[in-house]
Formats: C-alpha cells, structure tokens, sequence
C-alpha cells in the first residue's frame, strides 16, 4: 500500500481507504460475516484509514466496526461523524447543534468501544447553527481527549473559512467521483491550500464504475433506487458509460475501479478516498489503484468518453437535494 500524509500532520494513510457504509446501510447485500472478513482483510493490506458514521445503520455499522476496530485499534485511524438522525426510512433530520453532538460523541465512542476518535465530521452543515458555534464546541472535544482532529462534510469554502478560524479543519469529505465533480473548481485547491486532506465519498460514483452494478437485482430499498442517475434514462446513459469505461480498463491493464480511482488519486497528493465495500475481492481490487501508474493522457481520455454520454443526470432527486447538498 501507498501511503499519504494527514492534512499537515505526520501521520500516514492508505492512498485508498475503507468506506464501511454499504456494510450496514444504503445497499445491497449485508453480511456481517464477509464485512468482518473484509476488514481484517484491510488490515493485512495496511488499508488504515476506515470511514463510518453514527447514521449508517442507526449505529450498528459502529458496532460492527468495533468488533475488528477495537482489538486492533493502533492500527486504524478511525473517521466517524455527527449531525444525521435518521430513521429506517431514510428521513434524515440533521442537527449539528453542541447539544446534540455531546451526546452523539459519546455514543460513537460507546458504540465503537475506542477511548478516542482519530476523526470526527460534523456531516452537513446545519444552517441552523453557526458554524463557528459548532466548531467551538467540536474544539472541545479535541480539549478533552474525545476526538483528535476535526473534519467537515459537503462544506462550503465559506463554512471553510468560517471553522478554521476557530479550529483547524483537518479533512473535508465531499462527494468526488468521475459523475460528480464539483469539487475540481474550489474546493480541491483550497483544501490543498489550507493543507486539508480531500477525502472524496461514493469515489466509484456509488458503484456505477466498477461495471458490476445490475439495478434490477438490486434490493427494493436499496438507496440508489431512490437516485436519478440509477433509474430511467440516466440509468441507461451512464451503464453505457460504466460499460465503455470497462472497456477502456482493459486497454489499460487494470480493472475498472482501479481505473477511477486513480484518476481520483491523479488529481492531488492531498487526496485520499475511501471506496466502500463489504467484500475482500473488492477491497483487493481497490487496493490494486494505489500502484496504477496514470499519466495525463488517461485523464482527457476519460474526459473524452465524458462526452459521448452526456446524460449523466443530476446526483440528487429534489428532495434528497434539500436534505444533502452542499452547504
Ligand atoms: N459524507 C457523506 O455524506 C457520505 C455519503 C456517502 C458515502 N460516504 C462514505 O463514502 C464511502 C464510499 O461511498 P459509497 O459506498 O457511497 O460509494 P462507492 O465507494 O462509490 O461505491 C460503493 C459500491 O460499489 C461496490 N464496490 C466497491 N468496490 C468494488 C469493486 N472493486 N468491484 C465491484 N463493486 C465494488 C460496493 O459493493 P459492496 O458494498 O457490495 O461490496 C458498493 O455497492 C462510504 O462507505 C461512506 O463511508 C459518505
């Protein structure tokens, strides 16, 4: 594994980390068993940085992260975050005030069974709250041993700027993927400006990039279902581009993921993303996009074959937009 510095600190993670999601939550297919395996798995690869949340499962993903976490905890650099109440149904209702993150952290740090949190993410910013008010009370945190570094996610470059006036923000977790790119314009460069670590979520665009994603087979609740980029003519434009994709790894020696995740790791030393599984053979997969060699060329080849499939759709249903998009 390669590996790369933590915002400005000393510390080293895996050029591709673990996103534990889809071991409890969103998708298709939950098996503790094979999620269990596959972070034990990691272990062995030296795959260190593992990425979870309070919501995910209500607090079972941190439960069942514990079980490997906890007996091995010097070897993990733990990531979780607040903000998300959310029910069976995916209504979230977020809520980033100091109240209710107290008794957040010390769920997270119960469920996970860990003294501290290497990393904690406000999840959304909450226009509710300021975000110097929810920063100052993330600082203290840090002040009293329960979280040693501070993130944001989907932030904006104000609420940025904002934080960081009352404590360093040490990663910023936007959605970054070949779909989504939004961040390419502002907030990668500021983020390797400020010495923020860029962690892109949903790096494989939720699946779709590893050319193995069939969407009749997927489960009724499956999260995607819900998407506009998995269903009706979206749906169709972008197989076809997961499919052309495939055929261009071929042409590239490597596999699909592997593929987009080093166009991701391509696009700055500051950047580390955490594709999700909960299966060893695509944990191995991923890991493979750290010894990628991908030169210019590969990235105007991607953006070419952007172009032959243009109806990507929007990442958001309105709804969801409201609940999810940046802030
Ligand atoms: N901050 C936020 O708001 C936010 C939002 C979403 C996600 N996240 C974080 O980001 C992480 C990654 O995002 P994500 O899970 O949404 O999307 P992703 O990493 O783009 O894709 C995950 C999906 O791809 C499948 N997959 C992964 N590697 C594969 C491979 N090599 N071959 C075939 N299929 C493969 C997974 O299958 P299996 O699961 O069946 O193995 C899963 O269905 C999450 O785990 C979570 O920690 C954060």
């Amino acid at each position: 594994m390669k590996f790369r510095s933590f915002g400005n600190t000393d510390i080293k993670l895996s050029a591709i980390g673990l996103g534990c999601m889809s071991m409890s939550h969103a998708y298709t297919g939950r098996d503790d068993t094979e999620a269990i395996a596959t972070m034990h798995r990691a272990l062995d690869l030296g795959i260190n940085f593992w990425d979870t949340a309070d919501m995910y499962g209500n607090g079972e993903n941190e439960i069942l992260i514990s079980k490997v976490l906890a007996p091995n905890r010097d070897k993990v650099f733990i990531a979780t975050k607040f903000g998300f109440k959310a029910d069976k149904d995916y209504n979230f209702i977020l809520d980033a005030s100091p109240a209710y993150m107290k008794r957040a952290v010390e769920d997270s740090l119960r469920r996970l069974k860990i003294e501290t949190i290497d990393l904690y993410y406000a999840h959304r910013i909450d226009p509710k709250v300021p975000v110097e008010e929810m920063t100052g009370a993330m600082s203290e945190l840090v002040t009293q041993g329960k979280v040693r570094y501070l993130g944001l996610s989907e932030a904006s470059a104000g609420s940025i700027r904002k934080a960081s006036s009352v404590h360093p923000v040490s990663a910023l977790q936007n959605e970054y993927s070949i779909l989504t790119r939004d961040s390419e314009k502002e907030m990668i460069p500021l983020c390797k400006e400020l010495n923020i670590s860029f962690i892109p979520f949903s790096p494989l665009s939720r699946g779709l990039f590893t050319n193995t994603l069939d969407m009749e087979k997927v489960d009724e609740n499956d999260f995607r279902k819900q998407l506009p980029r998995f269903t009706g003519v979206h749906w169709k434009n972008n197989q076809n581009l997961a499919r052309a994709f495939a055929e261009m790894a071929v042409e590239k020696h490597c596999t699909p993921a592997q593929l987009a995740l080093a166009w991701i790791l391509a696009h700055g030393d500051h950047i580390i993303p955490i594709p999700g599984t909960k299966h060893r053979k695509y944990l191995e997969d991923n890991a493979g996009a750290a010894d990628i060699t991908f030169t210019p060329a590969d990235i105007t080849d991607i953006d070419d074959l952007l172009k032959r499939f243009p109806d990507i759709g929007p990442r958001y249903t309105e709804k969801f937009a409201k609940q999810l998009d940046n802030s």
